[in-house]
């Protein structure tokens, strides 16, 4: 079994999507093993993002993610991470497929619905961020 970051990004929060994203997950058979309703601080965005930390969008990500509250939580299941990212689909909600999560609730790339970890290591060390041990259950 394996286990995966997810958030569910401010925008997405604000427009009354987290019972529908939940329920595509909890359908598909992915188990919560952890879940928070969270206001990111601008710190801790900055190391969640750290690998964009150069990239000409790395303000207006950091300023998106600490606007509002996100949901995080900590999906388990088998290839999770690999699971939830085809779910999710691509980065930028113009080129993802209907029926992926960016396909179908989003248009704009910084407001892209939701965050999964992009590998075991992005995993580990997300879950780390988001959680405490004793809070993964
Ligand atoms: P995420 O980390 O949020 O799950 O998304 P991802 O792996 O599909 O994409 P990543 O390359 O890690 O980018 C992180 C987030 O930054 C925003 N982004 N904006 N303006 C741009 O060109 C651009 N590229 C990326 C997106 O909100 C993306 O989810
Ligand atoms: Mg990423």
């Amino acid at each position: 079994m394996e286990q995966t970051l997810v958030l569910i990004k401010p925008g997405a929060v604000g427009r009354g999507l987290v019972g529908e994203i939940l329920a595509r997950f909890e359908r598909r058979g992915l188990r919560i093993r952890a879940m928070k309703y969270l206001l990111v601080d601008r710190e801790m965005a900055e190391r969640h993002y750290d690998e964009h930390r150069e990239k000409d969008f790395f303000g207006e990500l950091v300023a998106s993610i600490t606007s509002r509250p996100v949901v995080a939580f900590v999906l388990e299941g088998p290839e999770a991470i690999a699971v939830v990212r085809k779910m999710m689909g691509s980065t930028n909600p113009l080129a993802a497929e209907p029926g992926t999560i960016r396909g179908d609730f989003g248009l704009e790339i910084l407001a892209n619905v939701v965050h999964g970890s992009d590998g075991a290591a992005s995993a580990e060390r997300e879950i780390g961020l988001y959680f405490r041990p004793e809070e993964i259950l």
